[in-house]
Order: C-alpha cells, then structure tokens, then sequence
C-alpha cells in the first residue's frame, strides 16, 4: 500500500464555503509517496484524496476495533509542555513524537493533544486562525502525519482538541468581518449596534468565562468606534454565530478534513457554547457576577437547544468513517441530567466529567457523582469519562493536600497552603479509585509523575489570558502547564536541548520527579500508574463487569467489578479491615489493613 503524505500550502483564506480559496492537487513522489498540496476551494475533493490516507491506517487493523473508546484510557498531552524537538522552548510534534515509545509503556491507549493548529497562541492554542493546517511552532502537516502513523504502530489512537464555539480574532473570517460594513459581511460572528447614548454600552449584559464582559467594541474601518462583538472567553476569541450556514457547512468539511487525514477522534472545546438565543437577550447578571453554567437554568448563552442539531450533523459524519472516530465533550452545564443529553444516541460519544474532578473528598460527594453520572449516562447508553486533572484545573496532588480539597470559584488567592505528602498519598489512591470505575479514564501529562502546581510564578511569567481579562485578579492556569521534566538533574530536565529555555520555568526539585529518575523508583507515581494500568487491562477492561457497591465501613468507598477486582478506597481518618488478595496497593500496607488515604485492587 502506498504511504501519503499532506502538506498545506496556506492560501489567504481559511476553508471559506463562496469564498473557498483551496485547491487540490496530488503528485506522485519517488518511493511511492504522494504528496498532497491544498491551496484554494476544494476542501471536498480533498476528502477523496485523503481517503487513500485513511485506507491506509484501516490497513493497519487499527481501525477496525469495536468501540475502542468505550474503556479506553487517554493520556492528555499539553502539547506546548510536553516534549521540544527543536530547542526553541516550546513542546511540538516532533518532540512528543519521540516520546510515543514513553506513552506506549505507560500503558495508555491513546493521546489527546491540545489544538494544534495555527494560532496567535492568545489561549496557548484555543485561538485558532486557521483549521486546516499546523501551528508551525508545533511543526507541520507531515509531523503530523508522522505522529498520526506511529502512534497507530504503537497502538495508540489519536484525539485532537477541536475549537469551534470562537476563532481567533486573526482568523481571515474575523478580519473580513471586520472590514465589512454592519450587516451580512459580518454574518459569521456575533455584531451587535451598542446600547445607550451614541451605543456605547454592550448589546446585553453577558459575561465572559474569563471576567468581565462578554463584549468588546470594535472600531469600525473609518475610525469611529462601532459595533460590539461577542466572546464568551478572551476578546482575541470571538464567538462564532453558528446559525449561520456557511460556518456550519465549512465545519462539516473541516471536520471530514481531520477524519480524512486519519485522527481517531475529536475532542469538541466548549461545547456547550455554540449555540446562543438569537435574541441576545439579558440574562440577569449583576455586576460582579462570574461564569458559572453549572448553576444556570434556562441561560440563553449556554446549553441553548440548537447546539444538539450541530452535534448530531457532525456524529452523523464521524459515523460516516471506519474505526468508530469518537467525540469526547468539555460539556459544562448543570448537572448530570443536562450533560446526558450531549450523548443521546446520534450526538457525542462522552463527555468529561468535570463533577468528579471538581468533587472534594468526600466519600458521600463522590459516591453521588458517580451514581448520579451512571445512572443518567446509562440511560443514554453512553459511558462517563473520569477525570482528576487537566490543562485547566489545578493539580490535584496540590488540591488533595489542602484543607479544602474541592475546587473553589474563583480561586482564592494567595493560594491556600497544601501539604504535598498527603496531596500525593490521596492522588494515588485516587488514581486506583479513577481506573477502578467503569468507563473512559483521562490522564493529564504529568500527575504519573505526581507533579504539583506551581503557584509562585512571577508575574512576569503569566500567559493565560485569563490573568488579564480578570484585571489580574485570577492568576491563571499557568501552574498546571509547566514542561515535563524527563531527565538529568537541572532544568530543562530533557525537556528541550540542554541550552533550551522552557516557555515557562521548571522547579529545579523536579529533579526527582522526571520520567527517568521515577523509572528506577519502584515506589515511584510513574511505576504506580504502570502497574494500575497494566491490572486494569487484564482485571477490568477485559471482562467489563458493572459496578456493584459493597457495603462498607464509615467514610470508605468499596465497589465490585465483577469476580476479578474489588476496589476500596479509605477516605476515613482510620485504619480499615480489607480481605482477600491484593492485586495493588496505593501504598505499602499492613497485611489486612488499609490505612487512611489508602486505596487497594484486591480480588
Ligand atoms: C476550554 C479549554 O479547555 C480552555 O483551555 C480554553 O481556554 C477554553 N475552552 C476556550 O477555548
């Protein structure tokens, strides 16, 4: 079979339905490559070029398997920290490439990458202006390709961030409508005349996810200040108006471009943003406010009906491909109930489940997540994706070691003081209650390594937008994106060559943290989550078994699955009694006993 390879050759246009700038053309290449060039307008002819590259990944019998997902453990990579092949300080393809082998032994089944397409990197990634290409700071359409095709030699499937509830503010769609006149030239984005004298308050009151705000005045190509636009995160993120046909048609193309090119699935950012009242009208927020659609109940900003219409036209595409393509969803909406409609049949495969991340440790609070998750996500058919940390959220080894071990909004700051022993005695024996559940699991580049946030940034140092968009009053997520240590013994800890500068700075006590350093460690998080995941093959995943509760002693969690694995995870302040055999511990334990803050596997 022939191998393919992509290469984009960037119009001036993004995919543009009228306005399409691309063109196709193949060229057959010694040693039997053909090379795939995308200029201008015909984003669907490429569909049945890059057939041929999707052929050849079913060739490999990857895409074959049933249902891949509905167990599979994810590993989030960061792509900016993860690993740099170039030197130049930032995480890329090539660097995470070479680091599949890593992932391989980890004994994931799969990686999810944060966006990679070509950003101002307002939002590290999350600010795309254009969809069908690579950032170049990350690399290019055939490092893609290359990673794309050894991570399927590994096993290992590949799901990438998808951002479609905004753009960048420097995507060609967002500057043509901004040197359009008021009117239909604007149509793909939200504009809004202002209100009050010469319009100079925002259409309506909404906030923004990130303070403030929900719109920014544009000043309009005579230089008089105008209309207003409207984005739920920073204003370089504005809002795309998906009632309108061309941004929904030119999304079914994008969407078949990354199915074509071989992902194995999406992870849909934002998702339940898309769709807005069409009236804009007031929600009822009082200054100061802060976003919280897990509180909201009929807001006509977040969780509007019309964003299911969306998700099922692009299920019906993902469908439309071999190898079950799955999308996962950052849904975020008030409770269970509403999260399960995401995944009626013909809409997402999963979503995120954010409850339980966010759930102090409190065993009554996590056994109602979790019934409360089965129970609605049953009743779609859909399996829950469990998940302690993220590029968004704080480490949970630093929110384990606090008094209060939820998470609050907003963070407080200064930050509350956690204690790293206890934060990393209760990540690990959450992470034996996290792959004990049925499901899909998410890791997060670093927890098997038991890295902790880093809250003493200088100021100097912060990158997320949210720092600014919050007056400085919220620092950011920053503290969880920190680079990878690898190896050696001083920053960059292999991260990149050892004159490389990392984006953001490494704590040099890392030094006993990174992947090297932790593989010779029998006790070690790294060897912990190697163990955990290669029982969790064998004992849960291959056999499957529903969750049966056991009753248990005060404060402890105890659940079956099936014959093969008890799970029991001791949330009380005391020893508890265990029987059996234990497969795994969280931490040595006496014979019988399993301290506080403990989990085991036994059978
Ligand atoms: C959710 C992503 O996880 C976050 O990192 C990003 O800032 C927002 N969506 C906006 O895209």
């Amino acid at each position: 079979m022939k191998d393919v390879q992509v290469a984009l050759v960037e119009g001036s246009g993004d995919i543009g339905g009228s306005e399409s700038r691309y063109r196709a053309s193949g060229e057959a290449r010694p040693g039997g490559h053909v090379r795939v060039n995308i200029c201008a307008g015909q984003v669907a002819a490429l569909g049945a070029k890059l057939a041929l590259s999707r052929a050849r990944a079913s060739g490999s019998g990857l895409a074959s398997s049933v249902s891949w997902w509905r167990n599979a453990v994810m590993y989030e990579v960061y792509l900016r920290s993860f690993a740099d092949g170039d030197g130049d300080g930032i995480g890329d393809l090539p660097g995470l490439r070479s680091r599949l082998p890593y992932l391989r032994d980890l004994g994931v089944d799969g990686i999810l990458i944060t966006p990679w397409y070509p950003s101002p990197m307002k939002d590290g990634g999350y600010d795309v202006s254009s969809y069908v290409g690579i950032e170049p700071l990350f690399g290019t359409l055939a490092d893609a390709r290359e990673l794309i095709d050894d991570a399927h030699r590994n096993d290992l499937k590949v799901v990438v961030d998808f951002v479609a509830n905004h753009t960048s503010d420097q995507h060609p769609w967002f500057k043509r409508a901004l040197a359009a006149a008021p009117g239909s030239g604007r149509a793909r984005y939200h504009f809004r005349d202002g209100k009050g004298p010469g319009g100079s308050d925002p259409p309506n009151d909404w906030i923004s996810a990130f303070g403030g705000s929900a719109w920014t005045r544009i000043i309009e190509p005579d230089g008089i200040p105008g209309q207003w636009y409207l984005h739920l995160f920073s204003p370089a993120q504005p809002d795309l108006n998906w009632d309108n046909l061309e941004v929904r048609s030119d999304f079914e193309s994008i969407l078949r471009f990354w199915f074509d090119f071989g992902l194995d699935g999406l992870r849909i950012d934002a998702a339940s943003g898309f769709a807005k009242d069409p009236a804009l009208p007031d929600f009822g927020f009082a200054a100061g406010d802060i976003f919280q659609p897990v509180k909201w109940t009929g807001s006509p900003l977040w969780d509007v009906e019309g964003v299911h219409d969306i998700l099922r036209s692009w299920r019906a595409i993902a469908d439309s491909y071999d190898g079950e393509r799955m999308f996962v969803g950052e849904v975020v909406v008030n409770g269970p109930q509403r999260l399960a409609r995401y995944m009626r049949p013909g809409e997402l495969h999963t979503t995120f489940n954010l409850d339980f991340l966010k759930s102090p440790l409190d065993p009554g609070q996590l056994r109602q997540v979790i019934d409360s998750t089965t129970a609605a996500f049953g009743q779609v058919g859909a399996p829950a994706a469990w998940v302690l940390s993220s590029h968004d959220e704080t480490r949970h080894v630093t929110r384990y070691g606090r008094a209060s071990t939820g998470v609050p909004v907003p963070p407080p700051y200064p930050f509350p003081p956690s204690d790293r022993a206890l934060g990393t005695r209760r990540a690990r024996a959450m992470l034996l209650l996290l792959l004990a559940l049925p499901g899909l699991a998410f890791l997060y580049q670093g927890e098997e390594l038991g890295l902790w946030e880093i809250e003493n940034l200088p100021d100097g140092d912060i990158h997320d937008p949210v720092w600014e968009s919050s007056g400085h009053s919220i620092r950011g997520r920053d503290g969880c994106r920190i680079p990878l240590p690898w190896s050696g013994t001083r920053p960059p800890f292999g991260f990149t060559t050892p004159d490389g500068k990392p984006w953001l700075p490494q704590p040099p006590e890392w030094s006993e943290f990174t992947a090297e350093a932790e593989t010779g460690r029998e006790d070690s998080m790294l060897n912990l989550y190697r163990a955990a995941l290669r029982i969790r093959r064998t004992r849960i995943t291959a056999h499957d078994a529903p969750l049966a509760w056991i009753q248990a002693t005060p404060n402890v969690l105890a659940f079956d699955r099936g014959t093969q694995l008890r799970c029991t995870i001791n949330l009380s302040a005391q020893p508890c009694l265990i029987s059996g055999h234990v497969l795994i511990a969280s931490q040595s334990i006496p014979p019988g006993q399993l301290p506080a803050d403990a989990a085991a596997w036994t059978n």
